[in-house]
């Protein structure tokens, strides 16, 4: 039986428009809006009616780069889809893209297929996949197509990691190519890792062990140079190119100078370039390594270009980059060796709050906020407006957010499967209130009523944003 909701008395924000609407949902989609009091608004009857007054009314958010279980290091990020989507529901996202990983050797189809394994009956929210490519040869080239054809529609490559993930210029070149030719969107990890590796080598020749050796030897120029390489070859392939967790000034501007020729270029940073830097990964008693990330945490001072990229719309997207590994066992495989302790850092909850911060320090509007969290995900990896949005038969995930509530994150009260936060002690104005996922609540005045296999596997079409 189809229950009738009525969202009524917020302020409805979407990355176009702020008005005081009411929102009547109907079988999982946003049905209409109305101007608040309006006839139309105050006809309508509902089974059930949430008061929103004094709360923003928002899309769920999506995090479009996120890696539940991601095996890495020897070990698997901590957070599973079961714990990671109810994480993300409590932070108000309500759609996830995560990596499916095809492992050297492996066909994508056996990689893909261990991600909807993992994922099936677990989620809280809605996900869908990106695919890792490890092993570009001619049948995995040809898989593409495939993978396109069944809502798998973008694929990342890595720069960086040798042996590991890594692709030579001429395998890039070659997946560019099939991705023009069927519409795939190639996502970029790019850092000169062949360099990085010699200076790592190098590094740890001098007994530099500690966490922050690792942004040391992970270069802003390596940043820079991947960058600028990533962006020629898809010229020379004729396809668009998506570059992930940019935190280098240096790598902003060349997207801005590709962007500038009108070159289908973009880019993604990640809550921890805007909000933390190397003084993080400087903390004493190897407290550094819970911040160890790559692309890594940069200085303070590229902050402000990452930024204005965000306002300029050189960066169109802010995801998590969610990788969580706990500092006890995980992040302490690394002790002595900071080459070995996995890269990554917990942060699926906290993007909404810390990007409505932002909203209130002055860095971005807070249509902006919308844009940049759900929207511009949405129609980069081809889910808009079924997600992004709130509009009539867009999928009813929306989030009743309080602007003026006052919060400290901490890992004592997140619900990440981590056992630290990274942005520990920090005052955040504004929470997740309510949360719904296609018209069901998930979270109910800060109660999760939402369930595990709620969540289902959304096929997506290709990028909407060219
Ligand atoms: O440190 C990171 N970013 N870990 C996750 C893997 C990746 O490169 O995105
Ligand atoms: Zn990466
Ligand atoms: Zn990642």
């Amino acid at each position: 039986m189809s229950i009738r909701t009525l969202i009524r008395g917020g302020l409805v924000i979407t990355a176009a428009d702020e008005l005081h609407a009411d929102v009547l949902i109907e079988d999982g989609r946003v049905a209409a809006l109305a101007a608040h009091g309006s006839a139309a608004a105050e006809a309508w009857t509902a089974d059930r009616t949430i008061d929103a007054s004094g709360k923003y009314v928002i899309p769920g958010g999506v995090d479009a780069h996120t890696h539940m279980e991601l095996p890495f290091g020897g070990t698997a990020a901590s957070d599973t889809f079961e714990t990671g989507t109810r994480a993300a529901a409590w932070g108000g996202t309500t759609t996830i893209v995560d990596f499916a990983v095809q492992s050297m050797g492996q066909a994508l189809r056996q990689g893909l297929d261990t991600w909807y394994d993992k994922a099936d009956g677990k989620c809280s929210v809605d996900y869908a996949f990106h695919m890792i490519l490890s092993d570009v040869n001619e049948g995995t080239l040809k898989e593409m197509d495939h993978l396109v054809g069944e809502g798998v529609t973008s694929f990342k490559l890595f720069m960086a990691y040798p042996g590991v993930f890594y692709s030579d210029d001429g395998q890039i070149l070659r997946a560019m190519q099939r991705a023009s030719g069927n519409g795939g969107l190639i996502m970029m990890h790019a850092e000169n890792g062949i360099a990085i590796d010699v200076l790592v080598e190098q590094a740890l020749a001098r007994g530099e062990t500690d966490p922050r050796h690792h942004g040391e030897v992970r270069k802003v120029l390596l940043e820079a140079e991947a960058t600028h390489r990533a962006i020629q070859l898809a010229r020379v392939a004729g396809s668009p190119l998506y570059v992930v967790h940019v935190s280098a000034e240096e790598a902003v501007a060349e997207l801005a100078a590709a962007r500038d020729k009108g070159l289908p270029v973009f880019g993604e940073t990640c809550p921890q370039y805007l909000f933390l830097s190397t003084d993080n990964l400087e903390e004493p008693d190897f407290q550094g390594a819970k911040y160890v990330c790559s692309t890594p945490l940069r200085p303070k001072e590229h902050q402000a270009a990452l930024w204005r990229g965000l306002r300029t719309n050189d960066l169109q997207v802010v995801s998590t980059d969610h990788c969580p590994f706990c500092f006890r066992g995980q992040k302490e495989l690394g002790r002595g060796d900071f080459s070995k302790i996995p890269n990554g850092l917990p942060g699926v909850e906290n993007r909404m709050d810390l990007l409505h911060q932002a909203v209130l320090d002055g860095h971005i509007s807070r249509r902006r906020w919308i844009e940049i969290a759900c929207a511009s995900p949405a129609r980069m990896f081809g889910l808009y407006p079924q997600k992004g949005t709130i509009a009539p038969g867009s999928d009813a995930d929306i989030v009743l957010y309080d602007p003026h509530a006052e919060q400290v994150i901490s890992a004592e009260t997140h619900h990440m499967n981590v056992d630290y936060s990274a942005y520990e002690g920090k005052r955040i104005t504004g929470r997740v209130d309510t949360v719904l996922s296609r018209g069901e609540l998930v979270i109910d005045r800060r109660e999760y009523t939402g369930r595990a296999g709620h969540g289902v596997f959304v096929p997506r079409s290709t990028c909407q944003y060219l």
